[in-house]
C-alpha cells in the first residue's frame, strides 16, 4: 500500500489561533506543514510572510513545505532557508533562469519544488526533472483557498508520472488545491505523492478525524 502524504494547508487555519492550529497537526496523522505564500503580484492576493513563517515555524514539529507565489523568488530563497523552510517550491511562470533557481534552492540545504499553473504543460518539466525533487501541480488557480478541483488535473498528474518514470528520477507530485474525499484516491491511483489540503480540514467539523481520513482513503 501506498503512504500518500497528507499536508494540510495552514491558509485555511484560524490565524487567531494558530498555535492551536498548529498543535492540531503536530498531533495529527498529516505529514508536512504547506505554507502559501502570496505577494499580490504573482497572484490576486496577498497571504502573509516573514513574521508569520516564522511564528508558525517555532511550534511545527514536521517538514515546513513552502509554496511561494511570488515574483522573483530568488530574491527570498536564503531568507527563506533561515526561516527553517524544509521544501521550498517556486512556479515555473515566474522563473526566467528555472535550472539556476533549483540550483540555488538546494545550496541552501532545502529540497527543490517547483509549482505550475493549471495551463502549464508537464512536458515544460522534461529536462528539470532530475534537478527537482518537488513537483507542486496546482490543481486551482493559485491565490485563495476554497476553489473548485479542476478534472484536467489527473490527466496531468498521469503524464508528469510517466516523465518522472522515464527519467529516473525520483521527485514527488504534490496536488495543490480542491482535494477533499472526492478526488485523494483517484489522484493516488494517477500517481500523486502528496495531497495538500485546506479548507477540506480547517472547515470541517474534526480536523484531525479529516486528516486521518484523508490519509486512508488516499493510501491506495
Ligand atoms: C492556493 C494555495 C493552496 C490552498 C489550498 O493558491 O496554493 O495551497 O491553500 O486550499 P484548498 O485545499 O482549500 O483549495
Ligand atoms: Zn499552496
Amino acid at each position: 500500500m501506498k503512504n500518500t502524504l497528507i499536508a494540510p494547508s495552514v491558509l485555511s487555519a484560524d490565524f487567531a489561533n494558530l498555535q492551536r492550529d498548529i498543535e492540531m497537526i503536530n498531533n495529527s496523522e498529516a505529514d508536512w506543514f504547506h505554507i502559501d505564500i502570496m505577494d499580490g503580484v504573482f497572484v490576486p492576493n496577498i497571504s502573509f510572510g516573514m513574521p508569520v513563517l516564522d511564528a508558525i515555524a517555532r511550534h511545527a514539529k514536521k517538514t515546513l513545505d513552502v509554496h511561494l507565489m511570488i515574483v522573483e523568488p530568488d530574491r527570498y530563497i536564503k531568507t527563506f532557508a533561515e526561516l527553517g523552510a524544509t521544501n521550498l517550491s517556486v512556479h515555473f511562470e515566474a522563473c526566467t533562469h528555472l535550472h539556476r533557481t533549483l540550483q540555488a534552492i538546494k545550496a541552501e540545504g532545502m529540497k527543490a519544488g517547483i509549482a505550475i499553473n493549471p495551463h502549464t504543460n508537464v512536458n515544460l518539466l522534461e529536462d528539470v526533472i532530475n534537478d527537482t525533487d518537488l513537483v507542486c501541480m496546482m490543481s486551482v488557480n493559485p491565490g485563495f483557498g476554497g476553489q473548485s478541483f479542476i478534472e484536467n488535473t489527473y490527466k496531468k498528474v498521469r503524464q508528469l508520472k510517466e516523465i518522472i518514470t522515464r527519467n529516473g528520477a525520483n521527485t514527488l507530485i504534490e496536488i495543490d488545491g480542491g482535494v477533499s474525499d472526492k478526488n485523494a484516491a483517484k489522484l493516488a491511483e494517477a500517481g500523486a505523492d502528496v495531497l495538500v489540503a485546506g479548507n477540506f480540514v480547517f472547515k470541517s467539523d474534526n480536523p484531525t478525524d479529516t486528516i486521518a481520513s484523508l490519509k486512508k482513503i488516499a493510501s491506495v
